[in-house]
C-alpha cells in the first residue's frame, strides 16, 4: 500500500492488491496504449489525462473502462487487465477508482467526446508534468508514475 498527498493535498491510499477498498467502486481511470503511443483525452476543464470516469447503475467497472475509453477518445479496447485501486479522501467524499491497462485496436472519429475534446496521443509522456498546466490534476500525485511502473511490463 502507498499513501500520499495529491494535487489538492487530499490523502491518497493507492493498492496493487485485488480491489482492497471496495468490489465495486463508483469510478475508473484507463492507461491507454495505442501502438507505441499513450492514448489520452483533453478533458474540457481539467486538461490532458487518461480517460475514466463514473461507474454507471448496473454496469461493472470493466464496462464502464470500455464505455468511457469510447466516449471520450473514441477507442476501441483489444485488452483490458486491472491494475490496482486507489481511494481518495476528498473534500466532497470518498472516491474509490479502479486503475486499468488498455491496449487499444483502432481509433474511431466521432461527432463528440462527452466532457472531453477527444483523443490525444503522447509518444513520451513529458518529465514536467507536474507543473504543466495542460495536464489534469489527477495525473500529477503518485498514481500515476506508481501505475505505470506496473504497465511496463506490457511492453
Ligand atoms: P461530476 O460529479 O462528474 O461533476 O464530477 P466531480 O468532480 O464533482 O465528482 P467526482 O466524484 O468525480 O470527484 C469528486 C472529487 O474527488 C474531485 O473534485 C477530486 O477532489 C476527487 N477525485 C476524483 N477523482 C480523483 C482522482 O482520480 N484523483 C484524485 N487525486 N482525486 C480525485
Amino acid at each position: 500500500m502507498k499513501t500520499f498527498y495529491d494535487y489538492y493535498h487530499n490523502p491518497v491510499r493507492l493498492s496493487f492488491e485485488d480491489h482492497p477498498f471496495s468490489e465495486t467502486p463508483k469510478h475508473v481511470w484507463v492507461i491507454c496504449r495505442y501502438k507505441d503511443q499513450w492514448l489520452l483525452t483533453k478533458h474540457k476543464d481539467r486538461g490532458l489525462e487518461f480517460p475514466g470516469g463514473k461507474v454507471e447503475e448496473g454496469e461493472s467497472a470493466e464496462d464502464a473502462a470500455v464505455r468511457e475509453v469510447k466516449e471520450e477518445t473514441g477507442a476501441v479496447i483489444s485488452y483490458l487487465s486491472y491494475i490496482g485501486q486507489y481511494h481518495v479522501e476528498g473534500k466532497g467524499g470518498t472516491v474509490i477508482k479502479n486503475v486499468y491497462f488498455a491496449m487499444i485496436d483502432s481509433i474511431d472519429d466521432q461527432d463528440h467526446y462527452f466532457e472531453t475534446h477527444g483523443p490525444v496521443l503522447f509518444r513520451h509522456l513529458p518529465r514536467n508534468l507536474k507543473s504543466n498546466d495542460r495536464f489534469s490534476f489527477m495525473m500529477k500525485d503518485e498514481v500515476l508514475p506508481e501505475c505505470l511502473k506496473k504497465v511496463e511490463k506490457f511492453n
